[in-house]
């Protein structure tokens, strides 16, 4: 006999930047963040989790393929979860021992993961709310947030939609380092996301390794964990509160390059954006010039794919630049002035 449970989690995106790691071993980040849920119809992974007494190892498959569980993060997931559920069982000897059987998980994603996005926020998040259906767990999500957090950061993020916000906490134990709702994605119905994959392969320098050397070696880093993200953090939280676009839109922008800032003062530096990210950027600040408002807000995380969030109202006026300005890859100019931008409407 299998118990079964299956759980969807989406991937999200962060507009204030989690970057750097105070303690390693819990995974408790140097500041807080905010991240904006995509929509799960397009991006999200799909896990389901089984137990019974003939299962006697823990097993998983990703996208049809077996793949090894042995991964510390992963390990340390699953004994959160079973420490969890033999509390339960201690108080109540009716229920059955599910701490004492194996798992077998099997995840999907419904996006290609040739589509050079992050995967693994969803992956653990999904695989920490099945099991822990699975174990009728009566943790709230934010509880749930701390172990899906020790699978990887910003996974914690995805244990909600819409707006999330991880709040980094003090306690040495990490026990206040969780996730939590600032709105949900109902509140702001007009905000849209759409991905430019630039390049579709694995990045360079993997977060967690080039996070370490950020906080290693990075002076400025110090001054924006100080001195720019707590504010940001406020700022970025009222935004999405008033639905504030300009505001969001332009913490978003800067957030972003200020965490590439302090990749590039890593030493020996980090280099997640190549010269088509760049020109992305430029492009977002010539569009916001040329209608002389707020039409495009861009963000990159640790590779060179852009996230572009847009108002709905706002999507023709965006995407008449951008598809024109693709067909022409690879003659893409560097500067856009007002008058190219015009020759193309
Ligand atoms: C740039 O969550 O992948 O996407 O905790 O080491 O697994 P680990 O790192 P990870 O880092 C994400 C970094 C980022 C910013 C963000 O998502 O906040």
């Amino acid at each position: 006999v299998y118990h079964i449970a299956s759980t969807t989690a989406p991937v999200n995106i962060a507009t204030l930047k989690y970057w750097g790691k105070r303690d390693k071993a819990l995974n408790l980040p140097t500041n807080s963040s905010i991240s904006v849920t995509l929509s799960q119809e397009d991006l999200r992974t799909l896990t389901s989790a089984a137990t019974g007494p003939e299962l006697k190892q823990d097993k998983l498959w990703l996208n049809g393929k077996e793949e090894s569980l042995e991964s510390e993060r992963t390990q340390q997931c699953l004994k959160g979860l079973r420490k969890l559920r033999k509390e339960l069982e201690d108080k109540d000897s009716n229920l059955p021992k599910f701490s004492n059987w194996g798992l077998h998980i099997v995840s999907e994603n419904n996006f290609p993961t040739a589509a050079g996005l992050a995967s693994s926020a969803a992956g653990f998040a999904a695989l920490v709310v099945a099991i822990a259906r699975l174990y009728q767990l009566p943790q709230s999500m934010s509880e749930l947030s701390e172990i899906a957090r020790q699978g990887s950061g910003s996974a914690c993020r995805s244990l909600f939609g819409g707006y999330v916000a991880w709040e980094m906490g003090e306690k040495e134990d990490g026990s206040d380092s969780k996730a939590v709702e600032i709105s949900p994605l109902e509140h702001w119905p007009q905000m849209k996301a759409a991905i430019l994959v630039v390049n579709a392969s694995k990045k360079d320098t993997p977060s967690t390794s080039g996070m370490q050397l950020t906080v290693k070696t990075s002076e400025l880093f110090q001054e924006r964990v100080k001195n720019v993200v707590p504010q940001r953090f406020t700022h970025m939280k009222e935004a999405i509160e008033h639905k504030n676009w300009p505001k969001f839109a332009e913490l978003t922008m800067k957030d972003s390059n200020s965490f590439h800032a302090t990749c590039l003062d890593s030493y020996p530096p980090i280099f997640y954006m190549n010269d088509t990210s760049k020109k992305i950027i430029k492009l977002c600040h010539a569009i916001n010039e040329f209608y002389g408002k707020t039409v495009v807000a861009y963000t990159f995380d640790a590779g060179p794919n852009a996230v572009l969030y847009y108002l709905q109202e706002n999507e023709a006026k965006l995407f008449a630049f951008i598809y024109k300005l693709f067909d022409k890859v690879p003659g893409w100019e560097t500067k856009f002035s007002n008058q190219d931008l015009q020759e193309f409407l």
